[in-house]
């Protein structure tokens, strides 16, 4: 990948000219001076509108971000990165979280190896073995079946299948899936006290199997689980996910019960593989392959389509021009379903923990802004919470507003209600409502008294950014393609951003002081 300090670029310099030009225009008057925004601005893929109409940007402004996607060469990244190459230089690895829902037969060489072979095969025994433990085949040590399957393990081996078996309520089958991931014994003992070891599946997940957390959980749970059972139990109860083979069998788990994982999946971009196993367990092996579907969509729309009509491009580079121009620090996401009330955490991870850098590609400190801090929760709820901050507040924002066409239940007026208010917020924040606008709301209410008083309290500015994606209904297809977006989106930032997006070095100290306490405590 080229290694270019974005704010070199010619593009960077028409950029800054441009915000300069631009910063005080309001939405409203550029969407009153071109009818035709909206469709400019909006770009539909399968079963997604992805609206940026109502961003900060003037046609002039989307040119020359998309002049500095391809200054830093956007299109030869891209190639890298979907092809293999060891794009993650400080660990000297590939990153091909993309490989893992490659629907085509093209091979794709690690090392001069061609992984989709091996991909294949350990999604045939996802297959086979969610199929077994789904339909009652598998067995318990007293030959019972299997109801409930806790997953044990942290960070990305924890927050993205809980966030997808979270989202994917409404397609789930008999199995009761539960997460533990903190070190907190309580947040343990509260999921293992309702659970009968005879009917409990444990899916230990681990790239390392060397995390602190993980390790001591699984511990706790197998002793727990040998108050009742006995050694030669564990093999059909105990399952692991890892690349660490040695670790793992080392803690007892039998070979067969192993799945492995590959240095070149990031745990954060990890859902995909087989630390998906409990999504696949939670909604069936077939709902799986639709989320893998999914993603591989938005792979092949991200590689091939125009930057100017390609969405995670667009996402990306309007993300740059609010953090780098406008000195944004955060971006907040808003999914207009409960479902995808875990959307925000994971989210959290992949993006903080991976564009949360400030050591350029030459090994120099950077000096300009980096990744954003991400936050969110569920319209409606965060109207009812926060959304005062983005709308009156002296912070800009800007907003993922996420809805949906149809609901799952198809209960209308519930549904009608709900996307009133997605509209509604879109609407606000970018209009906001003027003096006299305010001043005939207080006039019309029949408060001439406190007009002078409450007046500036009553205005609201507006011109707040948001980017609206909607999405025609929430199915294993359509979050597999929502995830793969924001992955995308990810490294396009890093891109630009001349950083490593697929290292997390930051985490590693707070882990070797906490191993020091340990032994003082
Ligand atoms: O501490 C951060 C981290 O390395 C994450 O990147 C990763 O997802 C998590 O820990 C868990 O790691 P593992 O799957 O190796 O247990």
């Amino acid at each position: 990948m080229k290694n270019i300090n974005p704010t070199t670029t010619k593009a960077w310099e028409k950029l800054t000219k441009n915000y300069n030009d631009t910063k005080h225009l309001h939405l409203k008057s550029l969407f009153n001076s071109n009818p035709s925004r909206k469709e400019k601005f909006t770009i539909n893929f399968n079963d997604f509108e992805f609206n940026f109409s109502n961003n900060r940007i003037t046609e002039d402004t989307l040119n020359y971000l998309l002049e500095l996607a391809n200054e830093v060469d956007l299109k030869g990244a891209i190639k890298a990165y979907f092809s293999g190459e060891k794009i993650n230089v400080t660990e000297n690895r590939a990153v091909l979280h993309t490989a893992l829902r490659n629907q085509n037969n093209q091979e794709i060489v690690v090392d001069g190896i061609n992984v989709m072979p091996e991909v294949k095969e350990t999604l045939l025994k996802m297959e086979a073995f969610t199929n077994k433990v789904v339909s009652g085949t598998w067995k318990g040590y007293t030959n019972k079946t299997i109801t409930d399957v806790v997953n044990i393990g942290i960070g990305g081996s924890d927050l993205g299948p809980d966030m997808v078996v979270e989202s994917l309520k409404y397609y789930k089958n008999n199995l009761n899936v539960h997460f533990v991931s903190n070190i907190d014994g309580d947040h343990v003992q509260e999921i293992i006290k309702h659970l009968n070891p005879e009917t409990t599946l444990f899916v230990i997940v681990s790239k390392t199997f060397t995390t602190q957390e993980t390790l001591t959980n699984s511990t706790t749970i197998k002793n727990w689980f040998l108050e009742k059972a006995t050694e030669k139990d564990v093999a059909k109860h105990f399952v692991a996910v890892s690349t660490n083979l040695k670790n793992v069998r080392e803690f007892g788990i039998d070979s067969e019960n192993i799945f492995p994982m590959w240095d070149w999946v990031g745990g954060r971009f990890s859902l995909w593989s087989t630390v998906g196993l409990s999504i696949s367990l939670a909604v069936g092996f077939k709902n799986f392959k639709e989320l893998l579907i999914g993603a591989f969509e938005m792979d092949e729309h991200f590689k091939n389509t125009p930057f100017e009509k390609n969405a995670p491009v667009l996402a990306s580079l309007i993300g740059i021009w609010y953090t780098n121009f406008y000195k944004s620090e955060s971006e907040v996401i808003l999914p207009y379903t409960q479902y995808l009330t875990k959307l925000a955490p994971y989210l959290q991870q992949a993006i903080m923990e991976s564009n949360g850098k400030s050591v350029d590609r030459n090994g120099n400190q950077v000096a300009y802004q980096t990744g954003n801090i991400i936050w969110g929760s569920t319209g409606t709820n965060s109207q009812h919470a926060f959304m005062q901050l983005l709308h009156q507040g002296t912070k800009l924002i800007p907003a993922d507003f996420i809805g949906f066409k149809n609901s799952l239940y198809g209960n209308k007026e519930h549904h009608k209600k709900l996307m009133a208010n997605f509209y509604a917020q879109i609407q606000a924040l970018a209009e906001g409502k003027t003096k006299e606008e305010a001043h005939l709301d207080l006039k019309t209410q029949g408060k001439m008294d406190e007009i002078e008083t409450l007046l500036p309290y009553k205005v609201f500015e507006g011109n707040k950014p948001s980017t609206s994606i909607l999405i025609n209904k929430l199915t294993p297809k359509t979050l597999g393609s929502l995830i793969a977006f924001y992955e995308h989106k990810i490294f396009v930032q890093g891109v630009i951003w001349n950083i490593y997006s697929y290292d997390q070095f930051g985490v590693e100290l707070g882990k070797e002081l906490a191993h020091k306490n340990l032994t003082k405590l």
